[in-house]
């Protein structure tokens, strides 16, 4: 079973790939947990996994408050996660380690694919140029070709590239993001907008309603920024911090 998060399809792209790899059951996160839906049964033996894209050097909160509702019989023998990121994970691997840990279960393995990057709602963060993230997804195919073996084989492995300055961006710099850089009101659609109701499907969160033909957000973000990638005439804004930065989501390019 493979537990996933993604906003622009990066993440999920790597869960579908290994579901049908290891033909395993796909949940999304945010749809079980609209449902209430946290208590699952493994077959004898059977895989669990988790994918889902790194926040600010951590796990989306969304996926660890999911993990610690999570109920699961019987105890999971082999757990692993895939994370992708567009750079560096920080801490990732120990905060999501800790959180199995207070569920008594273990983390068997895991490793990070560098997937195109999607943050561009802050100062200097931009898109990766087109060259730069097909390189990117060709690479991370490799490297997920490479694990698909191990994972089978269960083996114990670590593989996620954490970069510097790590505890400061986990920890410090990840609880201001989740404070304060995960609001939605800078979100606005400008005349642009078609009123075509894309961002109402696409938002993982069902965070956005559509009012007199323009969206509306509805204070529940996780700033995944599928809304503004998949906007089909870029009429979405956030702030003035997206501007002229272009738009990817996967399969876009
Ligand atoms: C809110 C937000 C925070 C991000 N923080 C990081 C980060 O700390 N490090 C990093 O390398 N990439 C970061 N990224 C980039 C994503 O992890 C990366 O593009 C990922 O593949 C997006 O996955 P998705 O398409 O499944 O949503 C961030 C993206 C978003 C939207
Ligand atoms: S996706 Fe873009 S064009 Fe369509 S309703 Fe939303 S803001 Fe308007
Ligand atoms: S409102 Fe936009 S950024 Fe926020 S969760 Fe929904 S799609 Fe993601």
């Amino acid at each position: 079973m493979i537990f996933y998060f993604s906003g622009c399809g990066n993440s999920r792209h790597i869960a579908e790939t290994l579901s049908n790899k290891l033909n395993d059951t796909l949940v999304f996160i945010p749809e079980a947990a609209r449902n209430n839906h946290y208590n699952y049964t493994l077959a004898e033996g059977e895989l669990l996994g988790f994918v889902f894209p790194v926040y600010s050097w951590a796990p989306p909160r969304l996926v660890l408050d999911f993990v610690k509702q999570l109920q699961l019989s019987p105890k999971p023998e082999y757990v692993y996660f895939a994370c992708t990121c567009g750079d560096e994970c920080g801490q990732t691997e120990k905060i999501f380690r800790k959180a199995l840990q207070e569920k008594d279960w273990g983390l068997s393995a895991c490793f990070s694919l560098q997937m195109p990057e999607t943050y561009i709602a802050m100062g200097s963060f931009k898109l990766d140029t087109e060259e730069n993230a097909r390189k990117k997804i060709v690479a991370a195919d490799t490297t997920l070709t490479q694990a698909l073996p191990r994972l089978l084989n269960r083996e114990h492995f670590s593989e996620v590239h954490v970069g510097g300055f790590a505890w400061l961006k986990s920890h410090l710099i990840n609880s201001g993001f989740n404070k304060y850089a995960t609001d939605d009101r800078k979100y606005h659609a400008t005349e642009k907008c078609i009123g075509c109701g894309k961002c109402v499907e696409v938002c993982p969160l069902k965070n956005i309603t559509l009012e007199d033909g323009h969206p509306k957000w509805n204070g529940h973000c996780t700033m995944c920024m599928a809304c503004y990638h998949y906007c089909p005439t870029n009429a979405i804004q956030y702030g003035k911090e997206t501007e002229g930065k272009g738009q990817y989501y996967f399969g876009m390019i």
